[in-house]
């Protein structure tokens, strides 16, 4: 999709998703309006230098804003009009979410909540990343479809994703003009303006290439993957696309065991690879991304090889900078941090 009428507005646009989707719409002429509250002290002009890149032909605009400022959100959004919503500012990832339960569902329930009930009453066409972690810890190997049954949710990060699920489905029943879909991406990786290198193929490139290993709780558990580009150009799709058919759609790539995961950068980037036993992360899940395909035409461009590449390439070139200032808070925790992360 390509349109210079175009304008998108992304809350948690200076995460790693939101940046990738900022910068491949600038390129293709899309308006965009950043809204963050810079939770990782990201140098914001540097990101935005690196998103806007040459671009001349449309606006990039940012303000430093936290969704529980409803305010100046609600003045943000209506100011800027935008024809879709994209929202992103959440606190991310399972250890984070269990770490804080409190500022967890404050950040991802309550204020997520009155970001959707604004969307509502303005009107405009909202997309909502839950995550394919909802589907939590299955006892049996099999793709999971939107339908099928979801067990008690595993952490604080899957709990409040679900909270938000169920109240889009209230909105959406009581508003039925509002559009809305809820996605279920895979563990998305591969390489963003604002890298997150602790998602777990991003993590276990970074360890074989940092300590020559690789370790692994849980290898039999599987986890879906797919690349930041594929989940980009599925927003593209999504926005190409008059009606959005279902409510919820899954999207992924790979269906793969951790072990599997290592193993694959393994014969890239020579390394061991350590089991240790288990540090409470419970997820094992597949997921079956057919109804995103069929409804929306997108498939993945990737391959999980290509992406090790470039993610070694890139971690390679960073890494230095990466463990001296940007990542600080994560690669320099204490070994029982770093292990709940992978
Ligand atoms: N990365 C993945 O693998 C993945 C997979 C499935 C779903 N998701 C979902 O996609 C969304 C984006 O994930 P990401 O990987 O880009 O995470 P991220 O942590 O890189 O980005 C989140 C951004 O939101 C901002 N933010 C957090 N709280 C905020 C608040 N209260 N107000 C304003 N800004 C706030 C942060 O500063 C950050 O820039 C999240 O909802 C996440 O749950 C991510």
């Amino acid at each position: 999709m390509k349109n210079s009428e175009v304008k998108i507005f992304i809350t948690g646009g200076l995460g790693y998703i939101g940046t990738a989707l900022a910068k491949e719409a600038l390129k293709r002429g899309f308006d965009v309006y950043l809204y963050d509250s810079l939770v990782y002290k990201q140098n914001s002009k540097k990101v935005l230098r690196e998103i806007n890149g040459k671009n001349k032909n449309a606006e990039l605009k940012f303000i430093k804003g936290d969704t529980r400022n409803i305010p100046l959100l609600r003045k943000s959004l209506e100011k800027w009009k935008p024809d879709f919503l994209f929202h992103f500012a959440e606190l991310v990832g399972v250890y984070a979410c269990d770490y804080n339960p409190k500022h967890t569902r404050a950040i991802n329930f309550s204020a997520s909540k009155n970001v959707l009930n604004l969307a509502t009453k303005l009107n405009i066409p909202t997309i909502y990343n839950s995550t394919s972690s909802v589907y939590g810890n299955q006892k049996k190997a099999k793709l999971l479809k939107e339908n099928d049954e979801i067990p008690a949710p595993t952490d604080n990060y899957c709990k409040n994703k679900l909270l938000m699920e169920n109240h889009i489905e209230k909105l959406r029943k009581k508003y039925p003009n509002f559009k809305v879909i809820v996605l279920r991406p895979a563990t998305v990786w591969g390489i963003g303006p604002r890298m997150r290198i602790e998602l777990l193929p991003n993590h276990f490139t970074y360890s074989a290439i940092a300590k020559g290993r690789i370790r692994i709780s849980e290898p039999q558990a599987y986890r879906a993957e797919m690349d930041i580009d594929d989940i980009v150009e599925s927003y593209f799709a999504i926005m190409g696309k008059k009606s959005w058919k279902k409510p919820v759609y899954n999207v992924g790539s790979d269906n793969l065991k951790k072990i599997e995961v290592a193993e694959k950068i393994k014969s890239f980037i020579p390394c061991e690879i350590e089991t240790i036993g288990n540090i409470g992360d419970m997820r094992n899940l597949q997921i079956d991304s057919t109804n995103f395909r069929n409804d929306f035409d997108w498939k993945p461009k990737n391959t999980f090889e290509g992406t090790i590449q470039k993610v070694a390439a890139w971690i390679k070139k960073n890494k230095k900078e990466m463990e001296s200032t940007k990542f600080k808070g994560i690669l320099n925790s204490p070994l029982h941090i770093w292990q709940k992360m992978i």
